[in-house]
């Protein structure tokens, strides 16, 4: 168990370092998603969105994020911190109705990512749930 959690950290920790590698010197505002016109997004981001479909969080917080059995997401984060984000999905809140994610390696794979879409959303920089890619070929710029 402590063996796989750790496992799990570590295969996030580049994730996360590229992220920031790739937004060079980041100034102290910096936001963990890149995104143009409300829906064009950074890779990083775009695999956040893939996570979130993967997982099927729209099945409770709804295909916008704003809530069904589960509370809204776009609400949610602008209160909570990514340390209780990442816990809450990790260990859910079982008597809630809010499952734990731990096993779902995708998930826990992707946090840094899943919350970096999430938090976009919860901004209001990303206006619509379906994002695309910023750069995808044909995107008309
Ligand atoms: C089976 C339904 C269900 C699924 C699937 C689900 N959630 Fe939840 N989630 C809930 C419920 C219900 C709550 C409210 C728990 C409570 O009252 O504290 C919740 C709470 C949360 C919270 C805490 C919100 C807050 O304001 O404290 C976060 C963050 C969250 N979910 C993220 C996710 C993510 C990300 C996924 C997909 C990886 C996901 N959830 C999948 C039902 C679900």
């Amino acid at each position: 168990m402590m063996s796989k959690l750790v496992r799990l950290v570590l295969t996030a920790l580049p994730i996360a370092a590229a992220s920031v590698a790739a937004q060079g010197p980041a100034p102290a505002q910096a936001t963990p998603y890149k995104v143009v016109d409300g829906y064009k997004v950074d890779a990083f981001t775009m695999t956040g969105f893939r996570t979130w479909r993967a997982a099927a969080c729209d099945r409770c917080h709804g295909a916008n994020q704003e809530g069904l059995v589960g509370p809204s997401l776009v609400n949610s984060l602008k209160v909570l911190s990514k340390d209780d984000f990442i816990k809450t999905v990790r260990d859910g809140r079982q008597e809630k109705g809010m499952i734990s994610f731990a096993t779902n390696t995708t998930v826990m794979t992707n946090i840094d990512a899943l919350y970096a879409y999430l938090k976009g959303r919860s901004d209001g920089a990303i206006t619509r749930a379906r994002v695309e890619p910023m750069d995808a070929p044909g995107s008309g710029s």
